[in-house]
């Protein structure tokens, strides 16, 4: 028997916030050196960006963008990213090992941000640093004129303020890696403190405060309850950063991924809910899933670590994964787990956007090109409009090692008022097997089948590749029909599809 699917336009889960669609560039490797970065490209604008790498970025669809770190962002020193740039210090990037010439920094990725469309998330060093530096790159940023660093900036070449909205107090503070890292209640102290001082310069900032740097760190949990019980009234979000790969092989564990992010999405809300209620609060956080993807994390401890004291490159490659098509099916099914929580999620970032476990990748001087999740990305940015809807779905399930007995199809949908287009996002988790789906669309009325796309492959390890860098693409499911209110679909083995109905 086919799975089955309803669709029910009128109950819907909750509007879907831009911002989901954001993205990540760190200072970290090839992202903006040799990534979005690169005056002598035969590509490079006056300002030194490749606009390959633009139309891509835009192609992609991406809201807002975090930078500048990541790990990077705890030893920063945000100053010297600003002014002349022949006088900027070269320094030690501890974080990655590496050397950061301070070529682009705060205005130069602002001038880079207009040529994409994309919004700016700035994150605040609280590692190495505290409350006066966060009050000086917001005064830099947001202040038109008139004071020492609101002057400095116009005087750097930049007139208007950048009037950045979405501010992260810190990253990944929970993590014995992160510069600065301490206990739960010293980092939630200092947000606390810094997020009231950003405050008396803008009450209506919108403030991130450090969740868990994964579901796995031995202080999940209590680290977003003590966290939200010292910063509940100062901050609008808190956050949660998630990476996946398979583990020795177990490629069923793996396609279910996003089981795990439902979890750690619906463990994080009921840990805010209960400080609010203990609380009495009638203010909701929200979560900023501002650190998502796929990413060989195993790969970079066994290979691309560097760690010799006299060896700190400039833009070496690190963290540069290439995707699979099964990569790409599982990146999709996270997007699924995002959008099926827009209710409470309201911003994320897929970490990263360039060269860094990346959906765009480039080479010195030659061409720029997409990896396999660029698709998934790419046509859920443009598809999920609206509201996502409630749904209900019948599925057979498998057993994984990681999450016990898991549905084989995961599934949503949205649904958007203005376009009057509907749109079902669906993976089939089976190694083995082709499924077919029944989608029962009685109850959007009268409507046709638009698109049906799938990313599939004979083999699910295929990538693309400098040279190779058309090899997998986005296929038209020609199994796709409308009958008498009913969508019957193929849902090809290991496969991510995106239908549209309007
Ligand atoms: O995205 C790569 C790194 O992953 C980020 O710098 C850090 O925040 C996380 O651990």
């Amino acid at each position: 028997t086919p799975a089955r699917l309803v669709i029910d336009p009128h109950f819907a889960v909750g509007p879907i916030n831009r911002r989901l669609f954001g993205s990540f560039v760190e200072h970290l490797g090839r992202c903006v050196y040799d990534g979005i970065y690169e005056p002598g490209h035969p590509s490079a604008d006056e300002h030194g960006y490749r606009t390959d790498v633009i139309d891509l970025v835009r192609e992609l669809g991406v809201s807002t963008i975090r930078y500048p770190g990541g790990n990077f962002v705890s030893g920063y020193r945000w100053e010297d990213g600003v002014g002349p740039v022949d006088e900027r210090p070269r320094r030690l990037d501890l974080a990655w090992h590496s050397t950061e010439t301070n070529e682009v920094g705060l205005d130069e990725f602002a001038v880079w941000l207009g040529k994409v469309g994309s919004e700016m998330m700035y994150a605040v060093n609280l590692g190495t640093r505290g409350v006066q530096e966060a009050l000086d790159v917001l005064e830099y940023a947001n202040i038109r004129s008139g004071t020492a660093l609101s002057d400095q900036r116009v005087a750097n070449g930049t007139p208007e303020p950048h009037n950045v909205r979405m501010w992260c107090l810190g990253n990944e503070m929970d993590g014995p890696w992160q510069l600065g890292h301490g206990t739960a209640l010293g980092y939630a102290e200092l947000a606390s403190k810094t997020a009231r001082a950003m405050r008396q310069i803008d009450p209506d900032l919108e403030l991130v405060v450090c969740g868990s740097s994964g579901a796995q760190m031995p202080t999940f949990g209590t680290w977003e309850r003590v966290v939200l019980e010292q910063t509940y009234d100062d901050v609008d979000f808190i956050s949660c950063h998630a990476y996946y790969e398979p583990v020795d092989g177990d490629y069923g564990s793996f396609l279910a991924s996003a089981v795990n992010m439902d979890r750690f999405i619906d463990s994080v809300v009921a840990t805010a809910d209960h400080v609010k209620a203990v609380r009495g609060s009638d203010k909701t956080i929200n979560i900023s899933f501002d650190e998502w993807n796929v990413w060989y994390q195993s790969r970079y401890h066994d290979v691309d670590r560097i760690t010799a004291v006299d060896k700190w490159p400039v833009a070496p490659r690190l963290l540069e994964d290439t995707y699979s098509v099964l990569d790409a099916v599982v990146f999709g099914n996270l997007m699924i787990s995002l959008i099926r929580h827009a209710d409470r999620v309201t911003a994320a970032s897929l970490a990263q956007l360039v060269n860094v476990i990346a959906p765009i990748m480039t080479e010195p001087g030659g061409p720029a090109w997409r990896q396999t999740t660029f698709y998934p990305f790419a046509v859920t940015s443009r598809l999920a409009r609206g509201v996502t809807l409630e749904l209900k779905l019948d599925c057979p399930t498998y057993q994984t090692a990681q999450y016990g007995e898991v549905p084989l199809v995961d599934a949503v949908a949205t649904c958007d008022a203005e376009s009057g287009e509907t749109s079902v996002f669906l993976v089939n988790r089976s190694l083995e097997e082709d499924i077919d789906i029944d989608i029962d669309v009685r109850l959007l009325g009268d409507i046709e089948l638009g698109t049906v796309q799938s990313l599939w492959d004979e083999d699910i390890h295929a990538t693309n590749t400098l040279h190779n860098p058309h090899r997998v693409g986005l296929r038209a499911n020609e199994s796709a029909r409308l009958e008498s209110g009913t969508v019957r679909v193929t849902l090809p083995r290991a496969s991510w599809t995106a239908l549209t109905l309007a």
